[in-house]
């Protein structure tokens, strides 16, 4: 069975549960600060765990485009991926755990044929925040798993929380069994032997935790998460996924090209171009910070690995359309945006090259000086200066070292870096205090204009609209709101006369503070609630619109001037922006 057999499968086995199907979001959350990239199906459905209404109803399905970065320097063994699909449903205070498990194993041994023998599963064995989870167990046996292959763990193994606040709860997780024999008289599920490998996650959110501990959320949900490519692959019969259809090709191609056989190097090239072109796709670009930075960072590590095995760099080109030819049936857009995305990766790989050969000239100087000097860590200036001067990130120079023997003090060149930040911040901050002092006015005026702008596309196009991101300058406001297709001009049209008919109004613009929970209970835009803390601040714009927000912004709508809307495009799959101007 091939990947998108088994995500059809399953959009289509919980629509017929009832489950409406929703798109996936960016792998980059453009309005949350706080994630670099979407880490699981639940972190875009936030809001909705917490209580505010889904305008797709209680059943939820979809999938997620999903990028794990603390994994990266293990990407190269048999199973690590940094970028991966999660497919999964969600209950938002619907059905909860005897439903959902036995929607997992309906799906499991019927859709995908996988005989109920090989399935072993595990619950919350209870502690003091939480009873034990008997209610799963007692689902688990009617469904068929015998008691014997029923196994219970604490919160290390069966609780589930994105970090360290947010909604949580006890998890249900399904193994397959491999076959192979166990390890040790002492193994079951919980053993990285491979025996057992974790298919899906089955988390009953019902509960919040912060800084004071667990409370109780309004609604009992179910979140889930099932991986893709580990699915496939074990459908599959496959040891790892570089056999699946996904990456295979590129595997295939690159052991055609290389002068030297190295299957991690394979792995490496494989994989980071996937997750590379993932991030380029929703609007990464790298950069020195941020997501550009870990995008930099895998396009780098990629380049590298090329090298490594001996293959032309001329040849990148190629190996970008294999794996886009690989991938395009999962994610079409690559295929629309390939010229663009191969821009992105070449740019970056032909910088990379200026530097790479001086860089590791330089780095054998580093290395063999450290070896002389009898040292067994590089010195973190050198470090330093292979990042400033050659573009080397320091997690690569970590690797060049560890094939020398050596190591980097990973710590002191943060405390190193962060000197330097130090030091550039405060210019920085110079600079910033005198933009800020010749403008001012017409920033808070764009900022009440995305209000009103939000509001006026859901009248227009609909409740699935949000924004995921806004850039304001005094010149002009740039608005990223989700939403599937190109704007038509009736549409612009529309959506420009209902926000000068606001402006006409002169609606009083009110700045609310109220709980989290009374904000939720109003219906007030936000996307990323959880970042806010217990006590926010909401605008209020008449009937209009109402937001989570920090301003600041006019006092009356009547202020903005006239509004016009200069461009409508897409920002990245499934979001648009739109550029505007107040005349
Ligand atoms: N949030 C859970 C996970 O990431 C289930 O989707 O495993």
């Amino acid at each position: 069975m091939k990947a998108i057999e088994i995500r059809n499968k399953y959009l289509n086995f919980f629509k017929s549960k009832g489950h409406s199907v929703i798109p996936s979001a960016p792998v980059i959350p453009e309005n949350d600060p706080s994630v670099l990239f979407t880490t699981a199906g639940m972190q875009p459905l936030v809001p909705y765990l917490l209580g505010q209404k889904h305008p797709a109803g209680t059943r939820l399905t979809d999938f997620q485009k999903c990028v794990r970065t603390n994994d990266i320097d293990e990407v190269g063994d048999n199973r690590h991926l940094t970028y991966f699909e999660m497919l999964g449903n969600w209950s938002l205070g619907d059905y909860f755990k005897e439903e959902s498990i036995a929607m997992s194993f309906e799906f499991l041994t019927k859709e995908l044929g996988i005989p109920a023998e090989k399935l072993s599963v595990t619950c919350f064995a209870g502690d003091e925040d939480c009873a034990k989870d008997e209610i799963s167990f007692e689902a688990w046996k009617k469904a068929g798993i015998p008691e014997e292959r029923i196994y219970f763990f604490g919160k290390d193994d069966n609780w589930w929380i994105a970090g360290e606040e947010g909604p949580c709860g006890p998890d249900t997780e399904m193994f397959y069994d491999t076959g192979k024999p166990k390890c040790s008289d002492k193994c079951d599920p919980s053993c990285s032997c491979g025996k057992y490998v974790e298919i899906w996650n089955n988390v009953f959110m019902e509960f919040y935790k912060d800084k004071n501990g667990y409370s109780k959320l309004k609604q009992k949900n179910v979140d889930t998460g099932l991986g893709l490519e580990r699915m496939t692959m074990l459908m599959q019969g496959k040891e790892t996924p570089f056999e699946i259809e996904l990456f295979a090709p590129v595997m295939k191609e690159l052991e055609r090209l290389q002068k030297v056989d190295n299957i991690q190097s394979r792995r490496i090239i494989t994989e980071h171009l996937r997750s590379g072109m993932m991030i380029i796709n929703d609007g990464g670009r790298p950069s020195n910070s941020d997501e550009g930075y870990i995008l930099r960072r895998l396009l780098r590590r990629m380049t590298r690995h090329l090298n490594k095995l001996g293959i032309d760099l001329g040849k990148l080109s190629e190996i970008i359309d294999v794996s886009i030819d690989s991938l395009k049936e999962l994610y079409p857009e690559l295929d629309v945006n390939r010229d663009e995305i191969k821009k992105v990766i070449i740019e970056e790989k032909d910088k990379f090259m200026k530097t790479l050969q001086n860089g590791e000239r330089e780095f054998e100087k580093v290395a063999s000086r450290a070896k002389k000097l009898g040292k067994t860590v590089i010195d973190t200036e050198a470090v330093f200066n292979l990042y400033e001067t050659y573009g080397f990130p320091p997690e690569m120079t970590e690797e060049l070292a560890m094939e020398e023997g050596l190591k980097v003090d990973m710590s002191d060149y943060k405390r190193l870096f962060k000197e330097h930040q130090e030091k550039s911040r405060q210019g920085m901050d110079q600079k910033f205090k005198g933009g800020l002092a010749s403008t001012g006015e017409m920033e808070t005026k764009y900022h009440t204009a995305t209000h009103l702008l939000n509001a006026a596309l859901k009248v227009v196009l609909g409740d699935h609209v949000h924004q995921k991101g806004s850039n304001i300058t005094a010149e002009r406001m740039r608005f990223d709101f989700s939403h599937g297709a190109k704007m038509t001009d009736e549409e612009k049209q529309k959506v420009e006369e209902l926000v000068n008919n606001y402006i006409k109004m002169n609606i009083l613009v009110e700045k609310l503070e109220m709980s989290k929970d009374e904000a939720i209970k109003m219906g007030a835009e936000a996307m990323f609630l959880e970042k806010y803390g217990d006590i926010v601040t909401v605008y209020k714009i008449g009937d209009v619109s109402i937001e989570l927000c920090g301003g600041p912004h006019v006092n009356k709508t009547g202020d903005l001037g006239h509004f016009k809307i200069k461009k409508e495009e897409a920002s990245s799959a499934g979001v648009r922006r739109i550029k505007a101007v107040l005349e």
